[in-house]
Formats: C-alpha cells, structure tokens, sequence
C-alpha cells in the first residue's frame, strides 16, 4: 500500500514532544514491513537540516495565490516532501508560534494540492491531531471531487487537550480514528468529539523505535551496553551526568525526568518528587521546558532554590536538548512520569529500552493493565 503522512513534527528535524517520535517511528515501523510510506512537511527555517539526507528543490506549484516549493530528502530512511511557500509562513524559527491555525490549515490545503498536482494517489492518508486534521475533511469534502482517486483517511489523536474543536470535525469525515492506547480511548470515549464516531475509533497504543532509541548505538552516551554489560553502561552514564551537571559522583540513586512542564505531566508531583527525593540523599536531573512563561519562571526560581540549598545534588536544565535526554535515559536509576493524563507517554517506554526503572502514575497508555481485546 502507499502511505502518505501529512504531518507537523517530526524527529530529530523538528520535534517538540511525543508526536514527532511517532510519525518518524510508526512511518520506519510501516515501510519496514514492505509498504511505500511517504511524509508531508512544512519546510520550517528551523529545521535540523543536519538529519536530512539528498535535500535538494524537486518542483513548485502555486497555490491560493503562494508558489509553494517542493523539497525532497530522507529522514531516517523515509522519503519526506518539504513545502515551503514563499509568503514566510514557515520561517518563524520555531514549529509552534502565533496563527498556528492558518498556517496550518495552508499547510494542509497546500499538502493536498501538492498531491493532485503531482498526480499521487495514496492509498492511506494518515493525519494528526488538531494541527493535520483540516487534511480529513478537505480531502473528503473537496479533493476526492475534484481529482484525488478516494482513498482512506486515518486520523490519529495524539492528545485531546488541543485543538478540539477541530478534532470532532475530522473525526466526522475520516474513515478510521485511532488514538495512542487502549485505555486513552476508553478514558475519552464519551467526549463530545469522540462519543458520536465511536464506532471507527480505535486505541492502539504506541511503540519507540529500537533502532532509533538504543543504547547499544547510541552516540550520546559514553558505553554502549545491552543487557549483557548494563550495569558497566549504566554507571558510565551516571558518571557522565554527574560530571557534566557539576553533581557529586556518588552511587546513590538518581531520579530523572523529562519532560514538558505542563499541567499535564503533574508538575506537583514533580516538584513534590524532588523535594522527597533530596531529603532521602538521592540526586535528581529534571530536563525540560514550559511553553507557558510563567510555569518557565516558576521553575527558573525553583531551580535557584535547590542548586543553592543542594548543591552538587540536583540539577534542573529548564530546555530541550535531545543529546542530553539520552544520557538521562541511560544515567538516570529511575525515570519519574508522574502524568495527570497521558494519551500514551514515551519516556517510560524509553527508560525501560534504557534499563531505567519507569516511576508513574495510573493513567492513560502508561496504565497497561487494561489491555485491548
Ligand atoms: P508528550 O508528547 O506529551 O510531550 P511523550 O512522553 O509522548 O510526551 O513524548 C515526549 C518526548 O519528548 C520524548 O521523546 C522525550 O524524551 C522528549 N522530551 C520531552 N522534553 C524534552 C526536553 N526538554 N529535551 C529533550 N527531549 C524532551
Ligand atoms: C501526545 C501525548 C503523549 C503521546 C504522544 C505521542 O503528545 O501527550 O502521551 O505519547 O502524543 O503519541
């Protein structure tokens, strides 16, 4: 079958969180098993151009008045269409900013566009959350009427919390809804949104990419290690981030976390975790970044706090930077997720690939008791 994902994150090129790992990880996971899979993408300024492999300009088209250029590369083995339209829509220097839903809602008009000028003719075109989901209705409403052969439309809900307004209407017109666990789906099932369509709604719970999350080839970290040699890879890990975070080189247990700082992923909890966790000697290494300013400052001030009051035993890094997030993984004794809500969570599932003891709570895809049928 042919594939074709109309996506806005994407790692490592641009990822914010949790939805870029699963469009690259489930486009690998799909192609790996024989099928042509392709990706359509907003060609940000930002992008990691260092992980884009033949980049070079294929075409243009216009559209509502824009050229729009065509790029083509791969990103870890998957063939990636960049469109890039010449009115600096998607040179903003980040991936989310301001008018998302018009620069977005372009972005999904042009990806189709793109595909019936081309003369492509997916079998499957999956979209994602709210950001992608215009791709349903436009495709069903406009472009199977107006050339694009009908094929089907996938639309996968990576977390509820945005953009729902837009999520009911994709929901309408796609012809299978998935979401990222089983038990998400049941948590959400009578959501207005969700409630009507039911029926084509399925919960499948997402995976990592074992090649791509390994701590046998994984150039951020000093020892490679498997099972064999873990605890020899473990330590050099957790001696790399202590020496790296100025902490003190001691065995005594190191809690990491990961994370967005949202409502979502618990942040009492964290902050009540850190607390608990220093009181009784262990060390802590909090990654992460707040895309609300003042949730940032709150932790900027708590980070001022602990480094004075524990020095050389914890360490707050208030940013995203992935080459550091792996050495966590592989460092860190256990990975705290203590999430409010989580449609499914790949940190736990990262920890465990890593030999990091996943703390968390019971909900969402990191509950796994509840398990499909
Ligand atoms: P969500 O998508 O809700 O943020 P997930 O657990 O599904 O949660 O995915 C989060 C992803 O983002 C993981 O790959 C995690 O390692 C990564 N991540 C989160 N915060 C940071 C950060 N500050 N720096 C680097 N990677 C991060
Ligand atoms: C969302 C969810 C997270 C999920 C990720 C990938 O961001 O918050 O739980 O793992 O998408 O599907």
């Amino acid at each position: 079958m042919h594939i074709v994902h109309i996506a806005v994150e994407m790692a490592p090129i641009a990822k914010v969180g949790g939805l870029g790992d699963v469009v690259t990880s489930l486009s690998r996971a799909i192609q790996d098993l024989g099928h042509k899979v392709e990706v359509i993408f907003p060609k940000y300024d930002c992008l990691n151009l260092s992980n884009v492999k033949d980049l070079h300009c294929r075409q243009s088209f216009t559209w509502g008045g824009t050229e729009i250029k065509v790029w083509f590369g791969k990103v870890e083995g998957i063939s990636v269409y960049f469109l890039e339209p010449q009115n600096g829509m998607f040179w903003v220097g980040c991936v989310y900013g301001k008018n998302d839903e018009s620069r977005f809602g372009f972005f999904c008009h042009s990806a189709l566009e793109f595909l019936l000028q081309s003369g492509s003719s997916p079998d499957i075109i999956h979209c994602h959350d709210w950001s992608s989901a215009p791709v349903a209705w436009l495709y069903k409403q406009q472009y199977v009427h107006n050339g694009l052969p009908n094929g089907r439309v996938v639309f996968t809900i990576h977390n509820l919390e945005f953009g729902v307004h837009h999520i009911g209407k994709a929901m309408a017109h796609c012809d299978k809804a998935t979401t990222v666990s089983y038990t998400y789906s049941k948590e959400v099932s009578g959501h207005g949104s969700i409630a009507p369509h039911y029926f084509k709604f399925h919960g499948i719970r997402n995976g990592i990419d074992s090649d791509i999350w390994d701590p046998y080839n994984d150039n951020f970290i000093p020892v490679h290690y498997t099972s064999e040699n873990v605890v020899e890879g473990k330590s050099s890990a957790k001696r790399a981030l202590q020496e790296k975070l100025g902490l003190h080189q001691t065995d005594s247990p190191l809690v990491g976390i990961i994370s967005r700082l949202t409502a979502q992923k618990g942040i009492h909890l964290i902050k009540h975790a850190i607390y608990r966790t220093l009181e009784r000697n262990g060390q802590v290494v909090l990654l992460g970044s707040a895309p609300d300013h003042r949730i940032q400052g709150d932790f900027s001030n708590l980070a001022a706090k602990l480094h004075g009051e524990f020095d050389g035993r914890v360490k707050l890094c208030l940013t995203y930077d992935e080459p550091l997030s792996h050495l966590i993984y592989a460092g860190a004794d256990f990975i705290l997720v203590p999430s409010i809500f989580e449609p499914c969570g790949l940190t736990q599932l990262t920890a465990m690939r890593y030999g990091s003891i996943p703390i968390v709570r019971k909900t969402g895809g990191i509950y796994i008791f509840l398990t499909s049928p």
